[in-house]
């Protein structure tokens, strides 16, 4: 919203207040503003001018329509002095020409003038072939996507990475545990990601015994990286294919696309040697006495080579993203990986923008806490398939037995339960500050009626089949002083709101601000349904006057749910 806009509401909510009111437009207008920069979020009056504007009625327009929020001390004080009658929200809107226009004009102020567009690498997801997509990718997946989503949405110019584990001595004991458990190429077809994780399992226990698997392990990374027999190598290049192709269902069933699959072992050792002269001409590596090379990041010393001389996790996303530079030419690279990592990247970006001044303040993590709990309600697997199936039996269940569901059950493909699942998933995970770790719980996520997913896709569907029960086309232009319900005014404000919603998430990099947004306007939009009729409306300029309101709301809920990653359903 333009400074300009808001200085406009807050002289309407200043004349309806009280025309004479002491509470000055700049004052309701710096509100906004401290709202704005999240540094008070409340308006503090002195009681003497208070008493002018504050009564229970505007208090709550106050809001309810600008979330600001008075003290409920000052409020209580004047409750008997004053009543404002509620005619004077109508009044409000009235007034707001303007504003109302704007905010249901369709306008393309998303889109940063050529200047202020940039390019952005975000790299999200990036599980391990060898073990299972833990619900930390699935939270990378998640925020990863929303991140990338926001800033295509805004205009910039974005290339969608997936960087994907197969490297390390874990690798080699995968390798050991498909020969131990004479695994077949059409064995690890039939369920790749269960069976390479099984291998790996079996090896790995069988080592605690046995030290020589441990050593054969070892020799086959170390050849992995030097010089794998060709028929190994295409051997190694088909596990990974298979696993690609299992995530790639995840992926399609997530809404979640990339531009690049990177892998952790595709910079071969002349690569590799290559960076490490860079910093060793900077004099950025050290030796230790067993040989292994390390960098110095304040008082850590951190490995990037092992005594053996194989590399390790720093030295090849230090040689990633030099390639990646070069390659792609990036304002920013971000990389969501979880708070667990804080120390690598910490290394990475210190290393990174001394060898390549270049790349120095060009380097984000953007890390996440940990979700605690998520697995099937029958135990504790966490591969992400079967949480997102059990997600979608779950719902299924409920919409079978829900008196509203639309979709016709018994011919349904699933589709509808496996995208509402999803849903739930992601907005409960979006919906807390990336931080935080949480508690993961079926029943509320799954939840139609809370703060969920499930909330947003149903409001959607009701809009949706408002639009399909009504043989009239939105009105083309706006009047105003059609819209002139407290309801529809809450609506349009809410409307109004959604581009600072997304500049603040921007900011951020923090979902839940939208995520709440869209609970709020989610909320506007049910409120505005209940009370705006519109089949059973006389006139017919009302009506589309109103179809035009629910068609601005109907866009920026989609747009929103789009950007934080949901398939917006128009039957449920
Ligand atoms: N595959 C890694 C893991 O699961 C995460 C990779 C993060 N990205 C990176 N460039 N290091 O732990």
């Amino acid at each position: 919203m333009s400074v300009k806009l808001r200085k406009i509401i807050a002289k309407q909510i200043t004349d309806v207040i009280r025309p004479e009111s002491s509470a000055s437009v700049n004052q309701l207008t710096n509100a906004f503003e401290l709202r704005r920069n999240n540094q008070d979020p409340e308006l503090h009056l002195p009681v003497s001018k208070a008493r002018h504007i504050l009564s229970p009625d505007t208090n709550s327009i106050l809001k309810e329509v600008l979330h600001i929020k008075f003290d409920e001390q000052l409020v209580k004080g004047v409750t008997t002095n004053e009543k404002t009658p509620s005619t004077q929200r109508i009044v409000f809107t009235l007034r707001n020409e303007p504003f109302i226009r704007e905010a249901l004009t369709k306008s393309d102020s998303c889109t940063p003038s050529p200047s202020q567009q940039k390019r952005y690498v975000v790299e999200y997801s990036s599980p391990n072939i060898a073990k299972p997509f833990h619900v930390g990718h699935l939270r990378s997946t998640i925020i990863g996507n929303f991140i990338a989503n926001l800033y295509k949405y805004l205009g910039h110019n974005v290339h969608r990475m997936n960087y994907l584990g197969d490297w390390g001595t874990q690798f080699g004991l995968l390798n050991v545990g498909i020969d131990l458990m004479q695994l077949s190429d059409e064995d690890i077809q039939k369920n790749p990601i269960q069976n390479l994780y099984n291998a790996y399992v079996e090896a790995n226990k069988r080592s605690q015994a046995d030290p020589s698997i441990s050593e054969r392990a070892r020799k086959f990374f170390h050849d992995l990286e030097n010089d794998l027999s060709p028929e190994d190598r295409k051997r190694w290049e088909k596990y990974r294919a298979y696993t690609i192709d299992e995530l790639r269902n995840v992926y399609q069933r997530l809404g979640v696309n990339f531009d690049e699959y990177a892998w952790e072992s595709q910079y071969s050792q002349k690569d590799i040697q290559r960076v490490l002269q860079q910093l060793d001409e900077r004099s950025l590596l050290l030796s230790e006495k067993d040989g292994r090379k390390v960098v110095q990041v304040g008082d850590r010393r951190v490995p990037v080579i092992k005594s053996d001389g194989s590399t390790l996790y720093l030295a090849r996303d230090i040689a990633a993203i030099s390639d990646r530079y070069e390659r792609l030419k990036f304002d920013k690279i971000i990389y969501v990986v979880d708070n667990a990592q804080t120390d690598h990247f910490v290394a990475l970006f210190h290393t990174a923008g001394k060898a390549m001044p270049d790349l120095d303040g060009r380097m984000q993590h953007i890390k996440f806490g940990r979700i605690k709990g998520m697995s099937t309600r029958q135990g504790t697997v966490v591969f992400l398939k079967d949480v997102l199936d059990e997600a979608r039996e779950m719902m299924k269940l409920r919409q079978i037995q829900s008196p509203t569901t639309k979709v016709d059950m018994n011919i349904s493909d699933n589709q509808v339960s496996d995208v509402l699942g999803i849903s739930a998933v992601i907005i409960n995970d979006l919906k807390q500050r990336r931080q935080r770790d949480y508690e993961f719980d079926w029943d509320r996520a799954l939840q139609a009626s809370g703060d969920t997913g499930i909330k947003l896709q149903y409001t959607h569907c009701r809009l949706w089949s408002l639009f399909d029960n009504i043989p009239l086309q939105p009105a083309s232009e706006v009047e105003p002083n059609l819209l002139t319900e407290a309801e529809a005014a809450a609506l349009i404000v809410e409307i109004a709101r959604f581009h600072e919603i997304l500049i603040r998430s921007e900011e951020q990099l923090e979902a839940c601000v939208l995520v709440n947004y869209l609970f709020h306007l989610s909320n506007a939009i049910s409120r505005a349904l209940k009370r705006l009729n519109i089949k059973n409306e006389s006139s017919i300029q009302l009506q589309r006057q109103r179809l035009l309101l629910f068609s601005c709301a109907q866009s920026v809920l989609h747009d929103g749910m789009k950007i934080l990653g949901l398939k917006p359903l128009d039957k449920m």
